[in-house]
């Protein structure tokens, strides 16, 4: 618990321990649920909850500040931040959930919430809590479908929930510039709001106009300077890519890897940043932060069983489902007998609608001819990195 102001309380909770979210990225500094009470002269409120592995830790705190809770705002229903909606119910028999028409709908699926507890919310209404106003800013498809982010207005501060967050735990709350926090920002950028690109960009648009005093979040650190975070984010929503190509690859026998190797050093010998990602033993985040500035992917692959190797499969589902501004992908893959190799993974691939640049299939070792295919494939990578090369 720390006070933010003598009238706003931050009561998040650190869960360094936690190693993954989603089960799917690995956290390198655990996160936070960060959870606020905004004391009115005449109504009190929470802004977003507590995960339920937190539950008692937050309900001491709370306990201790004595106070009765009239509203409990959910700017979006996913557990880690509403889970402890039904306790805080029962707590307070009084109190009111305020959310948006479709958050209303995802607390009464997912927490099996009573519709009398919920009180809906349109774009742009606000509460009274006597001082202090509330004011709703539905951002939908920022994340979920139920989005939205709460203002108060008397003090320009804008909790924007999983928006402009980042899984962070530090003792101090407050945001410190620093790399590591700039790469926590962008692996969550990556996996949380990079599939929603221009839903971002449209909302940061909206928050860059409001130009909020600060920007609390409800994972990781609260930006006393928004503009550290916004410029942030503005970089990686834009359409501009960077010059560099993204070589995510699996190789068993090594064939694949001397592909990607021997293109890796003739675009590096032209300009281009490279970065290959071993797919079996790398870290899923430093693959997740390169897809958001590399204008160029190309998966390395070998075949397994008649099929792609499924970690290059896997990889590719993966792309199709985070959506990469990236503008151009292909493979580079090496079989020893036959089967289908490249075509499911070009299927995944084209769900992206970006250029497809013809993949290149070699049959055992590579050989003179081979590299000659190289030659020619890697040129065409060059071509397509001219624009960034001018720059
Ligand atoms: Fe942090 Fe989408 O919940």
């Amino acid at each position: 618990m720390q006070e933010i102001t003598n009238k706003i309380i931050y009561l998040g909770q650190n869960d360094e321990n936690r190693d993954f979210f989603d089960e799917l990225l690995p956290l390198e500094h655990g996160t936070s649920y960060n959870s606020y009470l905004i004391k009115g002269s005449d109504k009190n409120a929470l802004i977003d909850g507590m995960y339920m592995n937190k539950a008692e830790e937050y309900l001491k705190e709370l306990d201790e500040l004595g106070l009765k809770i009239d509203y409990i705002i959910a700017n979006h229903g996913e557990q880690d931040h509403t889970g402890i909606f039904p306790i805080l119910l029962e707590k307070f028999p009084e109190a009111k959930i305020i959310t948006n028409n479709i958050c209303k709908t995802n607390l009464m699926n997912m927490l099996e919430i009573p519709e009398n507890r919920i009180q809906t919310i349109q774009n742009g209404e606000e509460l009274s809590l006597g001082d202090k106003t509330l004011r709703f800013m539905i951002a939908q498809g920022v994340h979920w479908p139920d989005t939205m982010f709460t203002y108060l207005v008397e003090d320009n501060y804008l909790f924007t929930c999983d928006f402009l967050g980042a899984h962070y735990v530090v003792d101090n709350i407050y945001a410190e510039p620093s790399e590591d926090l700039k790469r926590a920002a962008k692996k969550y950028y990556a996996e949380i709001m990079m599939p929603f690109r221009s839903m971002c960009k449209k909302y940061l648009a909206v928050i860059e106009n409001l130009n909020p005093d600060i920007i609390l979040p409800s994972h990781g650190c609260i930006y006393r300077e928004p503009k550290y975070i916004i410029d942030l984010y503005k970089d990686w929503t834009s359409d501009e890519c960077k010059n560099l190509v993204l070589f995510p690859y699996v190789s068993m026998y090594k064939n694949s890897k001397s592909m990607v190797d021997y293109v890796c050093d003739k675009l590096e010998k032209q300009g281009i940043d490279c970065v290959k990602y071993d797919l079996i033993r790398g870290n899923i985040a430093d693959f997740a932060i390169n897809l958001v500035d590399a204008k160029t992917i190309i998966l390395g692959c070998s075949m397994v069983l008649a099929s792609p190797h499924p970690a290059a499969f896997n990889a590719a589902y993966l792309l199709s489902i985070m959506k990469p501004k990236a503008k151009n992908y292909s493979i580079l893959a090496s079989f020893g007998w036959g089967g289908k190799l490249t075509e499911p993974i070009v299927d995944l691939l084209s769900r992206l609608r970006a250029n497809i640049v013809e993949p290149v299939m070699i049959k055992g070792n590579l050989k003179e001819e081979d590299y000659k295919l190289l030659d020619e494939f890697s040129d065409k990578i060059v071509e397509l990195h001219k624009d960034k090369m001018l720059v």
